[in-house]
């Protein structure tokens, strides 16, 4: 076993351009020149999916290191004064807090973490994902680590087949609850597939106990109290000996799901997987996108990216992506492509509600008064 290593995926929408559909230039670069000038790390590579920044980084500090979040955040302090000067749209959209208080979580910025003791090949996969949600990670983690139809793995690999221990976050009343799979999944399936509230935050492998996936559960609108765009989820996972081979990680995604997002993060739509290049949702701010960077590890080092989406072996999801999207589209300000009530909460929803508040007649009250009369005209006649 080699040495331990932290690889850290920190994200933040600190200005759009144009709009919400892409990142700057220029702010990418001034991320590059923070991070390059840092002790701390032993590697890192900077990209952006659609309006968010990435930020990819390999320590030795662990998970949660004040160091390392106090770094990524002035990193985006940094991007975010570019953005200023460049009035980009939404510039520190992200940042809720006025300065850094010791753990980046909670303040705006979404994290995924995981510390590993480096295999002798250390292959991992970096999903990013712009217009959505942390549950829009339940339906392909499912699939890659429970799912035999998608992973045969499960069935035929002596070092999968006792399966996968999934820790599911409550993201509402902030709880966690852990389920074994295979033994477990019709309960866990029962969370797992309200991804608005139950999110997939980590997954186990059930021998060894080592972290197989993490992802970023932050949930921006939560912790704001009022709309701010979605949490644009990212999400890391291991590959082969022992945990899904590449191409089984990257499977699910060929069969595209909805998630919640696009749109002012107020609707539903097909998460449409891309190559970096492609990764500027434009349609109605969208479709939801999602992107693959592969790298090897090797001691800490991040050999790549392979960008692994971009592959004609995607172009049917692509296609199919476009046509669920024309579908969609069609219901308009209609549930299901506009999210149900409950995710409108902290939209315009309660305002309009206040504003008509007197204009509602309460059919009940109504009922009862007639009865009332109906009654007292009785009495006086008989
Ligand atoms: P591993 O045991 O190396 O994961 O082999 C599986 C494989 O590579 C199938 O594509
Ligand atoms: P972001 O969450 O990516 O900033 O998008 C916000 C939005 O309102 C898109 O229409
Ligand atoms: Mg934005
Ligand atoms: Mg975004």
């Amino acid at each position: 076993m080699g040495r331990k290593v932290t690889v850290s995926v920190i994200k933040a929408d600190v200005g759009g351009y144009v709009g919400h559909s892409s990142v700057h230039p220029e702010l990418l670069e001034k991320a590059r020149g923070v991070l390059s000038g840092s002790p701390l790390l032993i590697d890192f590579h900077v990209t952006h999916v659609g309006d968010d920044i990435n930020l990819i980084l390999t320590h030795e500090l662990g998970r949660n290191n004040g160091e390392i979040h106090q770094l990524a955040w002035d990193t985006f302090v940094a991007c975010t004064e570019v953005a200023k000067k460049l009035k980009l749209y939404g510039a520190g959209q992200d940042l809720l807090a006025d300065a850094f208080s010791g753990n980046i979580k909670g303040l705006g910025p979404g994290v995924a973490e995981m510390e590993v003791e480096e295999r002798e090949s250390e292959p991992i996969v970096i999903f990013m994902a712009d217009k959505t949600e942390p549950g829009a990670w339940n339906y392909p983690l499912y699939k890659m680590f429970a799912d035999p139809f998608n992973t045969i793995g499960l069935v035929i690999d002596p070092k999968m087949h006792n399966g996968f221990v999934f820790e599911v976050r409550d993201l509402i009343e902030d709880k966690k609850i852990m389920f074994h799979a295979p033994e477990d999944i019709y309960d866990m399936l029962v969370f797992i597939g309200a991804p608005g509230r139950y999110a997939i935050k980590r997954i186990f492998h059930k021998d060894t106990g080592q972290i197989a996936a993490v992802s970023s559960t932050q949930r921006l609108n939560l912790m704001a109290g009022r709309y701010v765009g979605k949490d644009d989820p990212v999400c890391i996972v291991r590959c082969q000996s022992g945990y899904p081979a590449l191409g089984e990680v990257l499977e699910p995604f060929a069969h595209p799901h909805l998630v919640s997002g696009w749109m002012r993060g107020s609707h539903s739509g097909p998460l449409m997987p891309v190559g970096l290049r492609q990764a500027t949702p434009t349609r109605f701010d969208g479709p939801p996108r999602v992107v693959a960077l592969g790298f090897q590890l090797a001691n800490g080092r991040l050999v790549g990216p392979q960008d692994l989406f971009d592959d004609p072996a995607f172009d049917r999801a692509r296609n199919l992506c476009n046509l669920i999207a024309d579908y969609m589209r069609h219901l308009g300000p209609f549930e299901p492509h506009r999210l149900h009530l409950d995710e409108m909460e902290y939209t315009t929803m309660p305002m309009v509600m206040k504003k008509l508040k007197d204009r509602f007649i309460d059919l009940r009250m109504l009922k009862a008064q007639k009865a009332k009369a109906e009654q007292e005209k009785q009495k006086a006649e008989s």
